[in-house]
């Protein structure tokens, strides 16, 4: 067989296997087997003295050809082999740098919502929810606010089209959470009663800093024998001191609700201003969070549980305003504007 003979060969048997091979463990063996010093290629070029002239030139020129096909054969394999390794051959390219995976949180309000009845949970308090779309049995009258009554106009109310005439609507979003006082003694009848009933309230009122058509409000119900006025002022001390801390200033003063006797209101010093007067507290240095008081004997009597036996406190907090104080936003509407650079503070 002559060189030439030798070398075409060489080169059609070295490059079938250079397909087949697929380590780099099994190229370097290749490579030492075709292109290594004691390869049959390396054994030709070295014998390429002995030849005539003229056989040399020409054995030498496809030696060379040969070598320089097979080295470049060689670095493309080398390349595929390592691509194939590397998954980039495939669909997923597993050298890309990899994608970050943004984390949801919960709102704040959320957040305030749950803190909230974590702290009534431990004092004993179960939670119930009730429907947002409610009828004005429970959202008034059952609560002492029969129709024509003026407490009907401080909550100005969504009513839901039931087809009936405009003025004898009976279906709204509730304006409170108090309705579900009525929903769940009528449908438990024997105290002793504690629970707490977070939920979305809807008012038709114009939003201020302070102010919201939709916001969301704990209810608070105890009854018993023998609660008193110090239970219910218990109660909310206690919550304000594990929400606030201890050194926030507290606040209660008489309000009016028809649905319970004697009625309060409680308000924290404005975070703000630090009582000062600003446009969140409206200039009065607190910030009015939450109503309550004792259950009004007709509010008992209307789901028959007999006020003479029985008493109880209820209260209702504003949830948003709770951050408001704790963190120092000074508008409530910064809750709902969905803007992520707010929200993520929390
Ligand atoms: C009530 O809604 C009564 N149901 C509370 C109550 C329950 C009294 C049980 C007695 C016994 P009021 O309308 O004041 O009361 O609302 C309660 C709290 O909700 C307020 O103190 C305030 O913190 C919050 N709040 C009221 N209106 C808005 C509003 N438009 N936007 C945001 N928060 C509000």
């Amino acid at each position: 067989m002559t060189d030439t003979t030798i070398l075409e060969n060489l080169k059609q048997k070295a490059l079938g296997e250079l397909q087949a091979v697929e380590s780099a463990e099994a190229l370097e063996v290749w490579r030492v087997t075709y292109l290594g010093k004691k390869s049959e290629l390396t054994a030709v070029l070295r014998g390429l003295g002995t030849l005539p002239v003229e056989e040399r030139k020409a054995v030498g020129a496809l030696a060379n050809v040969v070598r320089e096909e097979l080295e470049t054969s060689l670095d493309a394999r080398e390349t595929a082999v390592s691509d194939a390794h590397m998954g980039v051959a495939g669909d997923i390219d597993i050298t890309l740098p990899g994608r970050t995976w943004l984390a949801g949180r919960m709102h704040p309000v959320t957040r305030v919502v749950n803190e909230i009845t974590d702290i009534f949970s431990s004092l004993g308090f179960s939670i119930v929810e009730g429907p947002e779309i409610e009828l004005d049995r429970y959202n008034f009258d059952a609560l002492n606010i029969p129709k024509e009554h003026p407490a009907r106009d401080t909550m100005q109310t969504f009513w839901v089209d039931d087809g009936a005439e405009k003025d004898d609507r009976h279906v709204l979003l509730r304006t409170h959470t108090s309705p579900m006082q009525v929903r769940f003694m009528e449908k438990y009848k024997e105290p002793p009663f504690r629970i707490i009933v977070p939920g979305r309230v809807y008012r038709y009122e114009a939003t201020d800093a302070s102010h919201l058509p939709m916001f969301h409000q704990v209810e608070g119900l105890m009854v018993d024998k023998d609660v008193s006025f110090a239970d219910l002022k218990g109660a909310l001390y206690e919550f304000a001191r594990r929400f606030f801390g201890p050194n926030r200033k507290v606040r209660f003063r008489c309000d009016f609700f028809p649905f319970v006797e004697p009625g309060v209101e409680m308000s924290i010093e404005c975070a703000s201003c630090l009582g000062a007067g600003c446009r969140v507290c409206g200039n009065s240095g607190w910030l009015e969070i939450l109503g309550a008081g004792m259950v009004h004997p007709n509010v008992l009597k209307g789901v028959g549980i007999d006020p003479e036996i029985y008493t109880g406190f209820a209260f209702g907090i504003g949830v948003e305003r709770l951050p408001m104080l704790r963190y120092g936003v000074d508008d409530i509407r910064l809750f709902y504007s969905n803007d992520l650079r707010f929200l993520r503070q929390f």
